[in-house]
């Protein structure tokens, strides 16, 4: 695969595409969109072509197995900092949280946990088969357009959601830092207007959302729904309830030197129980200052160009107010009240 001449990542280019997607793209609605010259609406969703390609390879190859942990997100939401919580929750046997060589203070968490549909993308040949157990995995595809095992197995399934605002203003940024040039012509005006007519990447941003919500609530041993905001107010309890649908609740030390011994789901993922020290290690380790203040997220590239610095800006909460008017904001205010009443599902103004 060749690499873009400028940051803009290969999977958000128009190259390297095999014959079978261009034949499939040929007979899809097409937009041109902002930041990418080309989306693709497929099985109802807007999808660079590159991505799209990406997602069909992982339909047809991704095989789940019952012990898969995947986390899914809008792009923006929070992916970077989900991946980062995670892999130090499962992996805190192998890797104390508290140790000076822990894995995430050396390499970004974009590197420590494969994005699906970017890697069958850009690395066709990368054998999942091969990461260690339990697998832990990102995407941000669609639930109707997941692979079917990933339905069918008992793999479970992390949702993390954001404010629509904070999310758009996170993706507008990114983009300009990303690209400066492809971006440069596209005034936020049409870029709110596509976002709230659902022709922007990924779109339409609440189906994306609203399929996890109501699969979370059908099925809560399945999908755990998530939100950037509670992360950010309460990630210690937010990290608890993740540990307790991963099957490795947290508890007082005390508990755990009880149970410890009658802890035989230990085996499960392989992640036992944990105590409140280990818990506020995971805390720290993954805070936005904390990672965004390492060499790795400061300096380092991810393997297709991409800045790892790219993926922090500000971590903030209601930071939209930054960069929408008023009225851009009163539009996606709109949107999100007229797609998400009746839904349960409430956003902050
Ligand atoms: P902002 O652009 O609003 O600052 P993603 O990882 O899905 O690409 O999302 C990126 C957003 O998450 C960015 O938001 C980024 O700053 C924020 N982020 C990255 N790491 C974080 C962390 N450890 N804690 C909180 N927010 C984080």
């Amino acid at each position: 695969m060749s690499s873009s001449p400028s940051a803009v990542p290969d999977y958000l280019g128009d190259e390297d595409l095999t014959q079978e997607t261009r034949d499939l793209i040929s007979s899809l609605p097409r937009e041109k969109g902002w930041l990418v010259s080309q989306m693709y609406q497929f099985q109802g969703r807007w999808h660079t072509q590159a991505l799209l390609q990406g997602l069909m390879e992982c339909q047809k190859r991704f095989e789940a197995k019952d012990s898969d942990i995947i986390l899914v997100t809008n792009p923006k939401s929070g992916t970077t900092w989900l991946k980062a919580l995670v892999f130090a929750l499962i992996t805190r046997h192998k890797f104390p949280v508290s140790s000076g060589d822990h894995p995430l203070l050396v390499t970004n968490p974009h590197l420590l946990v494969p994005f699906l549909e970017g890697v069958y993308y850009e690395s066709p040949d990368f054998d999942f088969s091969k990461l260690s157990f339990p697998r832990l995995m990102n995407t941000h595809i669609p639930l109707l357009s997941l692979p079917e095992t990933v339905k069918s197995s008992s793999c479970k399934i992390v949702y993390c959601c954001r404010n629509p605002k904070d999310m758009f203003v996170s993706l507008w940024h990114f983009g300009k830092k990303l690209a400066p040039e492809e971006t440069a012509d596209y005034p936020i005006e049409k870029a709110v207007e596509a976002f709230c007519q659902g022709k922007f990447i990924g779109g339409p941003f609440w189906d994306h959302v609203l399929e996890y919500w109501y699969a979370s609530l059908e099925n809560p041993n399945k999908v755990l729904f998530v939100t950037y905001e509670e992360l950010k107010k309460q990630t210690g309890d937010t990290i608890k309830r993740i540990a307790e649908f991963l099957g490795c609740g947290f508890i007082g030390e005390e508990e755990v030197s009880g149970i410890v011994k009658l802890c035989s789901f230990e085996s499960f993922l392989g992640c036992g129980f944990v105590g409140e020290e280990e818990e506020r290690g995971i805390v720290k380790l993954c805070s936005f200052e904390s990672l965004s203040s390492l060499e790795v997220n400061r300096e380092g590239k991810l393997p297709n160009g991409m800045e790892t610095k790219a993926f922090f800006r500000k971590g903030d909460v209601g930071g939209w107010g930054d960069t929408l008017s008023e009225s851009l904001a009163e539009k996606i205010d709109r949107t999100i009240e007229e797609k998400f009443q009746g839904s349960g599902l409430i956003f902050s103004r």
